[in-house]
């Protein structure tokens, strides 16, 4: 027998082969990779979890036979009542009937010459009334007995559905919240290792469209569906306040059909970053950290980022307020600035995107000022060593581990100067505005699949 609990589909934007990630008979679970989709991206499909399914179905059907029978032995009880009742009644109105024919057998007894033949017909009669009697009062005697017996069995019935009822709630409860658990790290990890990897190469740059001023910044939202291709464009370094929205990528590139959102507070630098329908952004002159929500064009919260310099206290090495810049990865947003107790060294901050608030951070002992840009991939943050040509990804922080280590990775700095450099982990390419220009590139990630067994 197959039976599937669940099916869970997760799609990641990634171009490998098929390939199976976990299987785990015992378990009763497998996660694997299927071939590649017709648009190019993998599906990490899970099945789960196959063993608990089976047995839960069968206690599932158990349950449902007994409830049948108690059903049916129910509906026979209320027969019987029905039945008993009636032939109760006919019982008593013939009580009359056999008290007249007691006497009158009685007189009979005690005076045989009394009894003459109209008597004895008459007797006859009454004695051919109560005939039918003896089936009914048989038919009672056994229907007494199986209402005893039905009323038995009901009980031992209730008594293994309330046994039945309590294990599916233990097995429901402990058993499966444990299989979702396990699922969900198992299918975290499959997404990791499947869309996950260490930064080993950047390809050559692609110009999507050259527009505005030599800094600025434009991105899409990597939180919205695939379909949904709208760029965001912020041309400008400080006291900007104009954020054209277009509709599609390709209106982006033709340089139509855009709306306009005016923030009710400046920006400064080119950190911002578009996620799941708002903007976060530093507001001018201040290390107040601002999320602006497109759809109600309201400030939802704005928070003082912790002794974060700002004003081009911290900035990157082409200046231009870039004191606070905020990203997204695979894990959420995160915030890259410094402090004077960090003494200028690069401090990348896990933020909640709901309230701003600091969840985590890391001291990467990397000079601010030495750094061209930077940007995070699954966790781990690149930095370039400069933003005019010659630049290469220098130094990367891993914050699974706190650790560091310096990177030579080459990318061809086309225009000569980045202002900005994102990367996007919905298309896992690098987002770039380098003097006037919209760049993208895409990224080589390794990683490393494991599977438990061979391979
Ligand atoms: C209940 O009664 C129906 C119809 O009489 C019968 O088909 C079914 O098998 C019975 N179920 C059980 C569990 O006895
Ligand atoms: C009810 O359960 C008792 C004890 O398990 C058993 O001896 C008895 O035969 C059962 N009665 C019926 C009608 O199933
Ligand atoms: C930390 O992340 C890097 C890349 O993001 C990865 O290569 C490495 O295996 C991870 N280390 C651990 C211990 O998970
Ligand atoms: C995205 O926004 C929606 C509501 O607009 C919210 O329900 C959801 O939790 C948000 N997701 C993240 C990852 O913040
Ligand atoms: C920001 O720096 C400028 C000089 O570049 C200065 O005039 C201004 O007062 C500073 N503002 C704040 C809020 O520190
Ligand atoms: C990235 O790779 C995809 C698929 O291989 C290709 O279609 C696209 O043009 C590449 N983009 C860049 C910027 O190289």
């Amino acid at each position: 027998m197959r039976c599937r609990a669940d099916l869970l589909l997760l799609v990641i934007a990634v171009s490998r082969a098929a390939q199976t990630l976990f299987q785990s008979p015992d378990e009763g679970w497998q996660v694997y990779t299927s071939a590649q989709a017709p648009d190019g991206k993998c599906l990490c499909t899970a099945v789960i979890p196959v063993q608990g399914s089976c047995s839960r179905d069968l206690r599932s059907r158990q349950l449902r036979q007994l409830m049948e029978k108690v059903q049916n032995i129910s509906q026979s009880m209320e027969v019987l009542d029905l039945r008993t009742y009636r032939d109760l009644q006919y019982v008593r109105n013939t009580e009359s009937l056999m008290k007249g024919l007691d006497s009158r057998l009685k007189v009979a007894t005690e005076s045989q010459k009394n009894l003459n033949a109209k008597s004895f017909q008459e007797l006859k009669d009454k004695m051919t009334e109560l005939v039918p009697l003896i089936p009914v009062l048989d038919q009672y005697k056994s229907d007494t007995r199986t209402i005893v017996q039905l009323k038995e069995e009901v009980r031992n019935l209730s008594g293994s559905l309330l046994q039945i009822q309590e294990e599916m709630g233990a097995y429901d409860y402990e058993e499966l919240q444990q299989r979702v658990l396990v699922l969900e790290a198992r299918l975290h990890a499959c997404m990791q290792k499947l869309g996950c990897g260490k930064l080993t190469g950047v390809s050559n740059p692609i110009t999507i469209r050259a527009s505005g001023s030599r800094f600025g910044s434009w991105m899409t939202d990597t939180m919205a569906p695939s379909s949904d291709s709208r760029v965001w464009y912020m041309d400008g370094y400080y006291k900007g306040r104009r954020v054209l929205e277009y509709r599609t990528l390709n209106d982006f590139i033709m340089g139509q059909n855009f709306v306009q959102h005016l923030l009710p507070h400046p920006w400064a630098g080119t950190g911002h970053v578009v996620f799941n329908g708002s903007l976060y952004y530093n507001k001018y002159q201040s290390n107040i950290v601002v999320k602006y929500h497109f759809r109600s064009r309201s400030v939802v919260v704005q928070r003082s980022l912790n002794t974060a310099g700002y004003n081009n206290t911290f900035p990157y090495s082409w200046g231009g307020f870039s004191d606070i810049d905020f990203m997204v990865d695979e894990n959420g947003l995160w915030a890259v600035y410094t402090t004077n107790q960090n003494a200028g060294n690069i401090v990348i901050s896990r933020m909640d995107p709901i309230t701003l608030e600091i969840l985590r951070s890391w001291d990467t002992g990397y000079p601010k000022r030495s750094a061209g840009e930077s940007f995070i991939i699954c966790g781990t943050l690149y930095v370039t060593n400069s933003h005019l040509a010659g630049a290469k990804i220098y130094f990367a922080y891993y914050t699974n581990t706190s650790t560091y280590e310096y990177t030579d990775i080459p990318f061809h700095n086309q225009y000569s100067h980045i202002s900005m450099l994102d990367y996007n982990p919905r298309e896992r390419v690098l987002y770039t505005w380098n003097n006037g220009h919209q760049v993208i590139y895409n990224v080589t990630l390794f990683h490393v699949i494991k599977t438990s067994g061979e391979l």
